[in-house]
């Protein structure tokens, strides 16, 4: 046994879970004694959903980066902490040691105390997979400053808004970033966000693409300079550390922007120790990691999944994990198989959405690759359908691998509901059964718990969960009544998911997907009414209604129907031109991964007498469904409909 609180069979993971349920706090004071707290806690848990007020390992205090990196430094500082693959293949690899990641993560952290950041700042990170990523992230950590990590495919607006949200008077950027064929112009997108807000005092700068930019004098400071400084006065001061600041267990540690069904991407906030204590324990449990293994997560550390099962989860286990600056079909789709061969990876966690884009591309890119290192996979971000979840396990894991299909979200902070690889058994499309600590209970509309199974025996509602586990958010970041009424009002006493499900008889889970008006878009979360303000700015654009519909790739596609001004609509006959400008419009505000599949142009809206939208039934028709549309009686102007299900694309 690798870790004290590692599950290795369906009995331990039986016990454990019941002792979860019955005595949480005896059962978590057990699992975070294994961690290092600069000074223990006073009360493992005090909580109601009603405020929400949770509070975890009150009154301790720690320093999260000291468990990622210090304690391993005595037995292990010369351990890879991070394998870094370039983008192009060619270029060389990356081995970052314990000890490497030590030297880096205390430079930057003086650097960002040199510029001025202190404990509590917000620090924006849009930065490519580079692990000066990683560097920087650990380095806010270090000194409690509180970062918020945008990820590259975020346009200038979207970046501006989450600045302006949180406040954040630092941004850390490079001049740009490889993705396949394409070099991003990090530095450039950001330029243009910082005209649109006024929080931000400094800017630093990594080298990556030696791209052609522009650096503000006064603002912007780059990276290698700057750190060659701290370096120097690390070096003359005859220090190699750099303090760990002290911070409360309940201090917040980052902001995360997600998306719901209303207004513009709230800011989900974590915090330190429970956060700590949660990642490592399910990364741990779930992937069955044991030292030396080489865990290779293909999400990006803009997702919540990268800040969980690259940084934080993996670097406390004191982990090897394999970061990936590329895309997994750029030189061509064998790129994911040639990583795995190159640095003999165990543990491969990745996306539905990745694993059906390369399904589309066969099996002759397997071809001479050797997978024999492969123990377990792992699948996250949106449904996996049963044809991806049979292909995955047979060409990479040859039906020898384990497959983790494991369910949880942003506002989760860590894995909420998989099989244990190997321990417990998995089903294919079920994400099977929770983790300890964690409590789904299925609702129906009302909120009643629904007991009658259907005629397959199956429960089905909508899911939420009974009580707090250490990785809950603690709240929306500037809004707490928000936090509260998105999460938390739905049903009383309990935390709503937004996702429904289905449970059988054994206990097991089934995700069916979001049942409120959000959009998993090959995995990334997107509001319909975020899509819908953006196409809205469009001047020729009255207004629009946004569903998603099945798609064989992304899993889901955007559909937009769009009513456009009657004036527009004779002087401009060419449609495909709008359409063009309506993607590009929604590219500029969101950025590229929110951009429309279909826009179907309409004359009106499905709307009831109240003026409120029928999404259900623009839902059916993006769907192809449209033989039962349910009763359009109560609306306004039920031939609409019929014009709509005509127009059809
Ligand atoms: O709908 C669920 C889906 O992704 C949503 C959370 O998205 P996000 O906060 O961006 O986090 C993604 C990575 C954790 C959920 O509400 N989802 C995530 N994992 C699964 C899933 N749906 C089905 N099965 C999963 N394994």
């Amino acid at each position: 046994m690798a870790y004290p609180f590692q599950i290795t069979s369906v009995e331990q993971y039986k016990e454990y879970y019941k002792k979860s349920i019955e005595s949480p706090e005896l059962f978590w004071d057990e699992i975070a004694r294994n961690f290092h707290w600069k000074k223990k806690w006073e009360t493992v848990l005090e909580w109601n959903f009603t405020e929400p007020r949770v509070r975890w390992f009150e009154g301790a205090k720690l320093n999260i980066t000291e468990n990622c990196i210090d304690r391993h430094l005595e037995t292990a500082a010369q351990r890879t902490a991070i394998i870094w693959e370039p983008n192009d293949p060619s270029e060389a690899v990356r081995l970052i040691t314990y000890d490497d990641l030590h030297k880096n993560v205390c430079t930057a952290a003086r650097m960002l105390k040199n510029l001025g950041v202190n404990k509590g700042d917000r620090v924006c990170i849009y930065m490519g997979m580079v692990p000066e990523l990683v560097f920087t992230v650990l380095a806010c950590a270090r000194i409690g400053a509180i970062h918020s990590v945008i990820f590259g495919g975020f346009s200038a607006q979207s970046i501006a808004d989450r600045i302006q949200d949180a406040q954040a008077t630092f941004f850390i950027t490079c001049d740009g970033a490889f993705r396949g064929e394409k070099t991003i112009p990090l530095k450039s997108i950001a330029d243009e966000a910082l005209t649109l807000t006024d929080s931000v005092k400094k800017v630093i700068v990594f080298r990556r693409t030696n791209s052609q930019i522009e650096m503000k004098a006064g603002r912007d400071v780059w990276w290698h300079e700057a750190m060659n400084e701290a370096e120097q006065q690390l070096s003359a001061e005859g220090s190699i550390s750099f303090p760990a600041e002290e911070m409360d267990a309940e201090d917040p540690l980052f902001i995360l922007y997600t998306s719901g069904s209303t207004g513009k991407p709230k800011g989900v906030v974590h915090t330190c120790g429970g956060y700590m204590v949660w990642t490592t324990f399910t990364f741990v449990n779930v992937f069955q990691y044991n030292p030396g293994d080489i865990h290779f997560c293909t999400a990006d550390i803009g997702w919540i999944t990268g800040h969980s099962y690259i940084v934080y989860g993996p670097l406390c286990a004191g982990a090897t994990v394999l970061m990936f600056e590329g895309i997994p079909t750029w030189p061509d789709a064998g790129r994911l198989w040639d990583i795995v061969q190159k640095h003999r990876v165990n543990i491969l966690y990745t996306a539905p959405t990745a694993i059906r884009s390369l399904m589309t591309f066969g099996t002759s890119p397997f071809q001479e690759k050797d997978l024999s290192s492969l123990k377990v996979l792992g699948s996250v971000g949106e449904p996996i359908n049963e044809e991806a979840w049979h292909w995955f396990s047979e060409h990479a894991g040859n039906n020898q691998c384990p497959l983790a299909d494991t369910w949880w979200q942003t506002e989760t902070g860590g894995i909420m509901i998989s099989n244990l690889a190997g321990i417990t058994p998995s089903r294919p499309a079920w994400a099977t059964l929770p983790l300890p600590g964690v409590q789904p209970v299925l609702v129906d509309e009302n909120g009643n718990e629904v007991i009658t199974p259907d005629e397959n025996g199956y429960l089905k509602g909508n899911l939420c969960i009974k009580a707090p586990w250490p990785g809950i958010l603690r709240t929306t970041w500037g809004d707490h009544e928000r936090c509260r009424k998105n999460y938390f009002a739905t049903y009383k006493n309990l935390y709503f998911t937004g996702d429904g499900a289905w449970k059988d008889a054994e206990g097991n889970y089934r995700i069916t997907g979001r049942v409120d008006d959000v959009l998993n878009v090959s995995g990334h979360r997107i509001g319909t009414a975020e899509v819908e303000n953006a196409i809205n700015q469009h001047p020729a654009i009255v207004e629009s209604a946004v569903v998603g519909f099945p798609h064989d790739i992304k899993g889901q596609g955007i559909y937009a129907f769009v009513v456009r001004e009657p004036q527009s609509v004779s002087s401009r006959p060419d449609e495909d031109a709008t359409r063009n400008e309506i993607v590009q419009t929604v590219a500029r505000i969101i950025g590229p991964i929110a951009k429309p599949d279909k826009i179907q142009f309409v004359s009106g809206l499905p709307k009831t007498r109240s003026g409120k939208i029928m999404r259900r039934i623009l839902r059916k028709i993006a769907e192809g469904d449209t033989s039962n549309l349910g009763d359009t009686t109560t609306l306004l102007d039920p031939s609409v409909v019929d014009e709509i299900k005509k127009g059809r694309l």
